[in-house]
């Protein structure tokens, strides 16, 4: 077990991400703030646009807290998965003066789970635990030749395979190894650091389901009413977007028809139909065109204003 996990660490040395700057800090609120971005968004579009954005308009956990859930939303804008960033500040305002250490304090906070716990407490705090998300999951089944096993006997396994002198460069070199080598699809076995222990690298695609995308085919229509500069939405409380702005769904008159778009979010794919409408029953909130940037609006409702010109 020790070569093994020492080729591992020395994998990770040449070609591990440890350029990442959440993985470079022992600020915990960064540490956080990184591992909810990226609970559902590529490391490329965290680290290029989203965290430094986010450090640079709140660069402390209080100033997350003081921020209005609107402003915490605009600034998510096109991230998806909205209630992250109501968690995300329901969370800061929680705990903005005693952030927990913790896993079991960290679980009972919105938005933390126990991958997340765990991810904070082994990167943030270098607490000696194992950490298990999809891509570590997927290298235990292999390298110990799991078949249908629960969550809890994965974990057990990333526990047995922990290397307790240097735990949370293990845990980051096997994320990374996960995500680099140990794909779900064609694995590069050859050249893997555990190949000589690993008991899945003979017929490494029959660990892993690959699960096929289920999507949902919607046609909305959306009413666009302007005036003086200024678009009309609502505050939706539905499930997609809760809390953010919108514009206001219509019934389609085909002579005011102005244009379509399709947009895809998360599981749907979104036929959008525009409408002008010059009046409207719900109560609605005017936005300046100028001022889209500091909204908290979709990525979809950002897009309709190609379509005003
Ligand atoms: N480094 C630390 N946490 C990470 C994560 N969730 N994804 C990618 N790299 C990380």
């Amino acid at each position: 077990m020790k070569e093994i996990q020492s080729n591992l660490l020395k994998w990770y040395e040449i070609y591990g991400r440890n350029y990442l700057p959440w993985r470079n800090t022992n600020n915990i609120y960064h540490v956080y703030l990184s591992e909810v971005m990226l609970q559902q968004t590529q490391v490329s579009r965290v680290m290029e646009i989203y965290y430094p954005l986010f450090l640079e308009r709140f660069p402390t956990i209080e100033n997350l807290a003081n921020a209005s859930l609107d402003e915490v939303l605009a600034l998510w804008s096109g991230l998806g998965y909205y209630s992250r960033a109501r968690n995300l500040h329901k969370t800061a305002i929680l705990s903005k003066n005693n952030f927990p250490s913790s896993q079991s304090e960290l679980k009972k906070l919105p938005g933390i789970g126990q991958y997340t716990a765990s991810a904070i407490c082994s990167f943030g705090y270098h607490q000696n635990i194992p950490v298990v998300d999809t891509n570590i999951a997927r290298v235990m089944k292999r390298f110990f030749g799991l078949r249908d096993s629960s969550s809890k006997i994965i974990w057990e396994k990333a526990e047995e395979f922990l290397n307790h002198q240097r735990s949370r460069d293990h845990n980051l070199a096997l994320m990374d190894l996960g995500s680099l080598l140990c794909t779900p699809k064609k694995p590069k076995c050859e050249i893997c650091p555990l190949n000589k222990r690993c008991l899945g690298k003979f017929e490494p695609e029959s660990f892993t389901q690959i699960k096929k995308k289920e999507y949902e085919y919607l046609e909305l229509f959306y009413g666009v009413y302007i005036k003086n500069n200024k678009i009309a939405l609502v505050c939706t409380s539905g499930n997609m977007y809760k809390n953010m702005l919108e514009l206001p769904s219509v019934d389609p008159v085909e002579e005011d028809f102005l244009g379509s778009f399709r947009h895809s979010y998360t599981k749907y794919r979104l036929l959008v139909k525009l409408y002008k409408i010059d009046e409207l029953e719900e109560e609605v909130i005017w936005i300046n065109l100028n001022s889209f940037e500091s909204t908290p609006i979709s990525s979809l409702t950002k897009k309709v204003k190609k379509f005003i010109a």
